[in-house]
């Protein structure tokens, strides 16, 4: 395939990039510095210079703390970025991949949220996606949603390399205890958002690793057992007590009714990411 991917400087982007290459596509690979997605003249000019066979959406302003203070700019990137892209590639007849978040739920569900439950995000950032993936799908009907959470990988700043670097260096670790998602390693999501991308099969669909999900505090666990880092002592917190801006949903495992064959148990990849760093 020829592939455009944007936010390949973050963590998701880095290993999709990683595995186009390895899987012998054409890529055309932007960081933010070479593709502003808020900027939809040099979006068009991107994709009519490269003419993929796909355009696959890694950007995203991710600081959930940040987008609250600034609804502007999260409205911009996670909202109007996407719809960009998914004009762009509608016009180039490309397929249109873009991620969403499990954060577009409120979190009050029992269990796992599929596809077919309706979102009613509680932050800034939340709705700012959650308005992303309506604009993408009203601009272009074939646009291909994929929501994920709890994002592991190297790359970027993500709560599982904070916490084994904290290990490594025996600094004090803290971790939420009440609050639970679904682990996913950027790697295998960047598989599953190749495979999307080939399928063409527009839609929404929820991606993570398999399992039971996890508490932020059994994910840390798991993953400084992974790195044999022995048994640093962990705080629990409770989510009230950090007081952060933005309301997160407490609950926002994600599971999918589609039918796509699941992807590795968190705790094995888990494994791998802690051979990989
Ligand atoms: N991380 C998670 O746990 C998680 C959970 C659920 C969903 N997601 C979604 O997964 C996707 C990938 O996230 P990630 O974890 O890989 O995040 P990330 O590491 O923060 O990567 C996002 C990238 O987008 C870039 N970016 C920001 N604004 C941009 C703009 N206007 N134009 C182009 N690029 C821009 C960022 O560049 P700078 O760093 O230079 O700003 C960064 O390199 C996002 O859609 C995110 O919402 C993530």
């Amino acid at each position: 395939m020829k592939v455009l991917i944007t936010g390949a400087g973050g963590m998701v982007g880095t290993a999709l990039r990683e595995l186009c290459e390895a899987s012998g596509d054409t890529v055309f690979a932007y960081d933010r510095g070479n593709l502003d997605i808020t900027n939809a003249e040099d979006v068009w000019r991107r994709v009519d210079n490269a003419k993929p066979d796909a355009v696959i959406n890694c950007a995203a302003w991710t600081d959930v703390d940040g987008c609250e203070a600034d609804e502007k700019r999260a409205f911009a990137v996670n909202a109007h970025g996407p719809e960009n892209l998914a004009r762009a590639s509608r016009e180039m007849n490309a397929t249109f991949v873009t991620i969403s978040t499990d954060y577009v739920f409120d979190g009050t569900k029992e269990g796992f949220y599929t596809e077919e439950d309706e979102p009613n995000p509680l932050s800034v950032y939340g709705r700012a996606k959650f308005e992303g993936e309506q604009r993408s799908q009203e601009t272009n009907n074939t646009s291909i949603v994929v929501r994920t959470g709890f994002i592991f990988g190297r790359g970027g700043k993500n709560f599982l390399s904070t916490i084994i670097e904290r290990a490594r260096r025996r600094e004090s670790i803290k971790a939420i205890v009440d609050s639970y998602g679904t682990p996913t390693y950027a790697r295998d999501l960047s598989q599953r958002l190749r495979e999307l991308a080939e399928l063409k099969r527009g839609g929404v669909f929820h991606v993570t690793n398999s399992g039971d999900g996890a508490s932020y505090m059994e994910f840390a666990r798991e993953a400084i057992k992974c790195a044999d880092l022995g048994e640093p002592p962990i705080e629990e917190v409770l989510t009230e007590s950090l007081k952060r801006p933005a309301p997160r949903p407490q609950n926002s495992r994600l599971g999918s009714i589609l039918g796509l064959a699941p992807l590795p148990n968190w705790r094995h990849s888990v494994q791998k990411f802690a051979l990989e760093i």
